[in-house]
């Protein structure tokens, strides 16, 4: 599609630990596109933060490597680019903003010297210039009294405000794409909901398109036009947001939405997926979901499934085997 900002086609990653050889990302295929807010959701452990350092650029050098495929972003392939040029694209055309807000501030700078950072190195601005425009895009997140909190550390603030600094450090640049990787998780249930409204008028303000990653299905209701499911570093299930909760096609997804708690169920025993994502080095023939599978056959564990669609609404599952709708 013409639209999409970015693509990823085929994305294969690999680790090295020791002399093993994991693959915890094994053939990811998605769009993103312009303007748009796409759910990567997933247990602990499918990939999906795996997939979005590749994208950063940020996978560790020794240890893994990109084995296949491409992550084009605006019409790029930026899988190997050199350092010196993702810096260019880094924090100016695609941010990132982390579970943690500690592990991407640093503790011995000011706020006000972190939020220069980025400003110093991709624009051409004077100091008078960029205080005033750390001030405005703290404003812009809602932090109060942003002229003194300039000065001051990251451990002074709040979990909350120390995250609003870190989604106002991901928008200095005015970036086309913004990844969330559990932005929330870490902060408690009325602060998250602050923060998700924030980050969602932030989005339309700068127009702006958003991978938003995240194992709560409920913040993706709240949040996004399409989904990705993720399992086992596979995408198993692509659709819009109304269509996955009305029609999940995936037995996993199906799971996942019956997982999640809703105000009715509270007093019965929550419902949870029988077992756990393999890790990359069990993954064995057939589908990867195929022995958590309540639907699972003969087939299942004999044969990987393609990639079936029913328009726009895509499913790795046998169940989907319609012969008119099989893509790949
Ligand atoms: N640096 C690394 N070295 C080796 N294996 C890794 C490394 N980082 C991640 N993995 C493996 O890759 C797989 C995917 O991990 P990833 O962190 O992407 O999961 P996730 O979907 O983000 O999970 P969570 O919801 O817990 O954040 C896991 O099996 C993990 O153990
Ligand atoms: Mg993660």
């Amino acid at each position: 599609m013409s639209d999409a900002i970015l693509k990823i086609k085929n994305l294969k990653i690999e680790f090295k630990s020791g002399k093993e050889t994991v693959q915890p990302i094994r053939g990811v295929n998605f769009e993103l596109k312009k303007g748009e807010t796409l759910g990567v959701v997933g247990e602990s452990g499918s990939g999906k933060s795996v997939t979005s350092l590749a994208i950063m650029g940020l996978l560790p050098e020794r240890t893994s490597k990109i084995v296949d495929g491409e992550i084009n972003f605006k019409g790029n392939d930026i899988t190997n680019l050199k350092e010196k040029q993702y810096r260019k694209i880094r924090g100016n055309e695609i941010s990132m903003i982390f579970q943690e807000p500690m592990t991407s501030l640093n503790p011995v700078f000011t706020i006000g010297q972190q939020l220069s950072e980025p400003l110093r190195q991709h624009r051409n601005m004077s100091k008078k210039e960029i205080e005033k425009a750390v001030i405005n895009v703290l404003n812009q997140v809602g932090i109060p009294r942003a002229e003194q909190i300039i000065n001051e550390y990251p451990h002074q603030l709040s979990g909350g405000m120390r995250q609003r600094v870190m989604i106002s450090l991901a928008l200095l640049c005015e970036p086309d794409l913004m990844i969330a990787d559990e932005p929330t998780t870490a902060l408690d249930v009325t602060i998250q909901a602050q923060i998700l409204e924030l980050m969602k008028n932030i989005k339309q303000e700068n127009d702006m398109s958003l991978l938003l990653i995240t194992h709560d299905l409920g913040v993706v209701a709240e949040m996004c036009d399409r989904v990705v499911v993720m399992y086992a570093g596979e995408i198993v299930e692509v659709a819009e947001i109304n269509e996955l909760f009305n029609e999940p096609l995936h037995p996993y997804t199906r799971g996942l939405i019956d997982s999640m708690p809703t105000q009715n169920t509270r007093k019965e025993r929550l419902y949870s997926i029988r077992g756990q994502v393999p890790r990359p080095n069990e993954i064995t023939k057939g589908c990867v979901f195929a022995n958590r599978c309540p639907l699972a056959f003969s087939k299942c564990f004999e044969e990987t499934p393609p990639v079936f669609a029913r328009d726009d609404h895509l499913s790795k599952c046998w169940l989907q085997n319609t012969k008119e709708g099989e893509v790949v």
